[in-house]
């Protein structure tokens, strides 16, 4: 499974990235509003920190302009994912996009239709919101399994990008469901770390040998 971090924020980018297990990045109209640089600025910087799939989203929303947007976002990196909307108008321009060798993230995906209509459009990955589908009292993991098996079925290459997870169970579910990609705000990715009988554990074995080697042992 592919970690991805769900942030434009540079600091969370090199802090996740020193741990080795980041293998890409999406970012969002409000995430990279959260960072109040222009958006060919910011995606430039994280390319140069997470090196990998880096997904930018479009503003426009006629496919046209979509199109002529993407191209530039291309431009930028060459791990630069565009990112279209599920609407008529992003599918069109994912399309032509794709039908141009340009690697394409249609994202707002709340259905399996949804989901089929991004496959047969050529998405690089198709983004399914697990955790608005959740706030709103779906079952938003269901999602993902219901598109994994539909991919399956017809062997579709695009790669199922579990988004909007909330917390490490979304994560493990998504691992479960067989999803290609993760892609975690940092707070979940760091959170994930965690278990209070690792802590438990360490502070045992460390407290059992100092009992024994005074000293910090030196390897060798
Ligand atoms: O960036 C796409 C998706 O992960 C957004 O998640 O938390 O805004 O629902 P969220």
């Amino acid at each position: 499974m592919k970690f991805f971090l769900d942030t434009a924020n540079l600091d969370e980018l090199k802090k996740g990235a020193s741990w080795g297990i980041v293998d890409g990045v999406t970012t969002n109209p409000s995430l990279i509003a959260k960072e109040g640089k222009p958006i060919a600025e910011q995606i430039r910087a994280i390319c140069d920190i997470v090196d990998g799939d880096i997904s930018a989203e479009v503003v426009a929303t006629e496919a046209q302009a979509m199109i002529r947007e993407g191209r530039e976002l291309a431009r930028i990196h060459k791990n630069v994912v565009v990112k279209c909307p599920l609407t008529r108008d992003g599918i069109k321009a994912t399309s032509a996009l794709s039908k141009d060798g340009l690697r394409v993230n249609v994202t707002l995906c709340f259905s399996a239709g949804q989901a089929l209509i991004a496959a047969k459009a050529g998405a690089y990955i198709i983004s399914p919101f697990v955790g608005r589908l959740d706030d709103i009292g779906w079952t938003g993991m269901e999602l993902i399994r219901s598109i994994m098996t539909i991919y399956k079925n017809y062997g579709f290459k695009t790669q199922v990008l579990a988004a909007s997870l909330r917390s490490p169970t979304h994560v493990i579910d998504a691992g479960l469901a067989g999803a290609h990609i993760g892609t975690l705000p940092f707070k979940v990715l760091d959170m994930l770390f965690n278990h209070p009988l690792t802590d438990k554990g360490l502070e045992q074995f460390l407290k059992d040998y100092a009992k024994v080697f005074q000293e910090t042992p030196v390897a060798g």
